[in-house]
């Protein structure tokens, strides 16, 4: 019998999107925004993924790229790749999913549930390192016979599910009555593809993306430059490179967040609005409320709230794995950031300027007695740091002009954190950036910290 019974779907995928939006009625009171979530944690395959999913697999099965028999492969945080088994098991294709370690175990647990195979990389390394979870993942198509790679950092596919069945169904939802989205970023997809829906339907809409503490999104859109990118413990929103699925142009605003305030509003989500949500879900909320109160605007907000809770009760809703990473803790024994710089004696911040020569930014650095200094543009911006061991790396160079600008020696390489940054994160960053520069809400620059630096208030601490 091939009728359907009143009341029923053909099967599960036809259950994706239709998520209700709700008010928040008490963790945004003081704010004068109205702010709206919508619930994509109730898909069927607990996130907004399974949209990018079932765009994903159509468009590649109107391509001719997957046929009955297919193996689809993707580097997946869990979400996309929960998306993929789900829509794969209805249509018949087999899965294969490469996540990086720092993933909860339930994610990993649940794409075998679906059976798919998982295969698990490091996260510490490199995105071009052979053993990064991008790079596995490419391996694994080309040794896969029929593969299929759902490449979501880079399949237009991506962003398009979001600007053919996310946005346009939050505008039927509301009329059209929402001023901001507001979303964590990724991969870009939803920002990208709600963001340019939104945008042709209203003059002055706004959107802004929220961005954790060590990705590089945040630094880039403010300077333009790809800065260090550090860890973090959120999942599934920031970035170390730039994935082609993310229009930063469309973006108005951007709001930085850091773990410990992601993880409290998302407990506070679940326990005082009743939204059984996960991580990136109170990072989204925490910084829509930062961009409220920032703002003072009476609008509607509409914030996307990406997956569920379930994934992450060993993590986010367990006490004791929250108490040993420091996230409910009044106090970190080492301090903040603020506590380092309030600590040490006041000084000035030694800064050069572009144009600069470079015999001009050696006599600076030597004046000060200092290794490093931070390169400001004419309006006063941070643009980069020229540091010592970029200029012998000139000096050395058989073309050496001394008199020459110092622009093409500016460099990125430091990464950027707030006063509230924990002490303890900064020994991790100093692995990678070589300069830790401390800016404040409004974004400008109060302070710049060396590993000297950090070395003096560990050493002032134990004496
Ligand atoms: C839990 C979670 N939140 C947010 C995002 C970010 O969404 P997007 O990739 O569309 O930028 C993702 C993406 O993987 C995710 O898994």
């Amino acid at each position: 019998m091939n009728e359907l019974m009143k009341g029923a779907l053909p099967n599960i995928v036809a259950a994706i999107g239709h998520t209700p939006i709700v008010k928040l009625h008490t963790v945004a009171r003081h704010v004068k925004a109205s702010i709206y979530v919508k619930c994509e944690y109730l898909n069927p395959g607990g996130s907004m993924k399974d949209r990018v999913a079932l765009n994903i697999i159509q468009d590649g099965e109107r391509r001719g790229l997957l046929k009955p028999g297919s193996t689809i492969i993707e580097a997946t945080s869990g979400n996309t790749g929960a998306g993929l088994a789900l829509v794969g098991a209805i249509r018949g294709y087999k899965s294969i999913f490469v996540m990086p370690d720092k993933m909860a175990a339930e994610k990993i647990a649940s794409l075998r549930a679906f059976g798919a195979k998982v295969v698990v990389c490091p996260t510490a390394v490199e995105p071009e390192d052979p053993r990064s979870y991008y790079m596995t993942a490419k391996r694994l198509v080309a040794e896969t016979p029929d593969s299929f790679y759902a490449n979501q950092y880079h399949n237009p596919a991506n962003p398009e599910a979001h600007y053919v069945s996310t946005a346009p169904e939050i505008w039927e939802q509301t009329g059209g009555e929402i001023d901001t989205f507001v979303a964590g970023m990724g991969t870009g997809g939803t920002i990208s593809g709600c963001g340019k829906y939104f945008k042709e339907k209203k003059p002055g809409f706004k959107v802004v993306g929220v961005d954790p503490i060590g990705s590089l999104y945040y630094e880039y859109v403010k300077t333009g430059r790809l800065t260090k990118p550090f860890s973090y413990a959120v999942e599934g929103i920031g970035e170390d490179f730039l994935p082609s699925t993310m229009n930063l142009k469309i973006i108005d605003e951007i709001v930085r967040v850091d773990d410990k305030e992601c993880f409290l509003m998302t407990r506070e989500l679940t326990r005082v609005e009743g939204l059984y949500v996960g991580g990136s879900c109170g990072a989204a909320v925490a910084g829509a409320i930062k961009y409220a109160e920032a703002t003072g605007r009476k609008e509607n907000i509409l914030v996307l709230l990406p997956d569920s809770a379930s994934k992450y009760l060993s993590k986010i809703f367990n006490d004791e794995w929250m108490r040993q990473n420091g996230f409910l803790d009044q106090e970190d024994p080492l301090g903040t950031v603020a506590h380092m710089l309030r600590a040490r004696p006041e000084r000035e911040v030694i800064s050069a300027k572009r144009g600069m020569t470079i015999r001009a930014v050696i006599n600076l650095l030597k004046q000060h007695e200092i290794s490093q200094a931070p390169v400001m543009s004419d309006d006063g911006r941070l643009d980069g740091i020229v540091s010592e061991s970029d200029l012998l790396k000139h000096l050395l160079s058989s073309d050496a002009r001394i008199d020459g600008p110092i622009d093409p020696l500016v460099e990125a390489d430091y990464a950027t954190v707030t006063p509230d940054t924990k002490v303890a994160l900064l020994r991790s960053i100093f692995n990678d950036a070589k300069l830790v520069v401390v800016k404040d809400k409004a974004d400008d620059l109060i302070g710049l910290i060396t590993k000297i630096d950090l070395i003096e208030y560990l050493a002032a601490r134990r004496s």
